[in-house]
């Protein structure tokens, strides 16, 4: 069994980040959301991992993946031209995959639990693919698939305007070498895609055993800024405890990480929180579900459930920032100068709310 990581694609919607820097690096909890499908792997004893890569972005996965050895794996890297769809990654990635069964793992997805069970299931049960399906609010936002009475796939969509069902797939999928001659035979899609979807579909239209599963945990797409917040809350709430920085004057109250390295002073932090390596946050309030990224400053400021990359600054702020994600090395600051008003360097595609 192979492991095929998709970490190509444009991010259009978590821009302004995705200018910069690939989507599936944004951390929650302070990791990579990539690191959690490489883990993932790893935990299945899948050791040999292809990342399929864009030719923007592709630099900076190699550089946080590496060979693999830090996670227990070996990395092959795949470049593809463009993001032509998933299923267009897969036929790219043909010749690393030969003729093995394989998981694949869309790389800005995060499943609780992992995928030994569903790699178990799919050894012991042999079907031709096996997919995983949630309940969603918002149908129109996935690919959808419907089931019959006996609990059959019989339709695939993607993105329907009239979702046959509520139920999602989830970007994580167990194959067989037949998906090869299903991405082949089928055409793009109306947004010129070749959608892995309707490679499903052909499977099922070719009487072959497509099995689903329905996940009990929880499961995110951090592609939406609203989703990487939630996912940065559900990791944050399973952390283990640690504070190994140096604490002045300071109090942390629950699930708090404070790496070796990072500076709290005349601070309170009020966890799930982590605060990473060479941190400094002064006279300030860290609240629940706050990730604070590496060199990071916090001065006279409060912030709670966000998510601050690396390098970024938070000074003088007049109310609580919450819910937000700042880009590295981005500041947010209030200049003590009178007459009192907002001054803004923003990117493009920024978002900045004030009340
Ligand atoms: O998250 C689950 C959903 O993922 C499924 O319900 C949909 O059926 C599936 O099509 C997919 O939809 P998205 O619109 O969310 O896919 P996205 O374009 O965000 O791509 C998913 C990952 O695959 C992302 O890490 C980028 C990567 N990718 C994407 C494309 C289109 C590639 O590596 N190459 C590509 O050509």
């Amino acid at each position: 069994m192979k492991g095929l990581i998709l970490s190509g694609g444009k991010g259009t919607r978590l821009r302004p980040i995705t200018h910069t820097s690939a989507k599936q690096l944004v951390p929650v909890a302070n990791k990579p959301v990539l690191f959690f499908g490489i883990e993932a792997m790893a935990q299945a004893g899948i050791s040999e991992v292809g990342i399929i890569i864009a030719p923007e972005t592709g630099g900076e996965i190699r550089e946080a993946c590496g060979d693999g050895s830090q996670f227990g794996v070996q990395i092959t890297y795949i470049e593809q031209d463009a993001p032509l769809g998933l299923a267009h990654a897969v036929l790219t990635a043909e010749p690393f995959l030969g003729d093995s069964p394989f998981v694949m793992y869309l790389g800005d997805n995060l499943l609780q639990g992992g995928i030994t069970e569903l790699v178990t299931a799919f050894e012991a049960n042999q079907p031709d693919a096996l997919i995983l399906l949630t309940e969603v609010d918002d149908p129109q936002s996935y690919g959808i698939a419907a089931l019959n009475e006996q609990g059959q796939v019989v339709r695939l969509v993607e993105k329907p305007k009239d979702p046959p069902s509520n139920l999602a797939l989830v970007g994580v999928y167990l194959f067989t070498p037949l998906i090869h001659e299903a991405a082949r035979a089928i055409q793009p899609s109306a947004r010129g895609e070749l959608e892995i979807t309707d490679a499903i579909q052909w499977l099922v239209d070719t009487g072959r055993r497509v099995e689903p599963h329905v996940v009990r945990g929880w499961w995110k797409d951090t592609g939406r800024l609203a989703d990487m917040l939630e996912a940065n809350r559900l990791i944050l709430d399973v952390i283990e405890p640690s504070v190994q920085g140096e604490l002045i004057d300071s109090s942390v109250e629950g699930r708090v990480i404070v790496e070796p390295g990072a500076t709290l002073t005349n601070t309170t932090v009020r966890g799930p929180a982590v605060i990473a390596a060479g941190a400094k946050v002064t006279d300030s309030y860290i609240g629940p579900y706050s990730a604070v990224g590496r060199d990071c400053v916090i001065t006279n400021s409060e912030v709670e459930h966000s998510i601050l990359l690396a390098g970024s600054k938070v000074l003088h702020l007049d109310g609580r920032m919450e819910s937000s994600l700042l880009g590295r090395n981005s500041t947010i600051d209030r200049t003590p100068q009178q007459p009192r008003a907002y001054r803004f360097m923003i990117g493009d595609n920024s978002h900045v709310g004030i009340l």
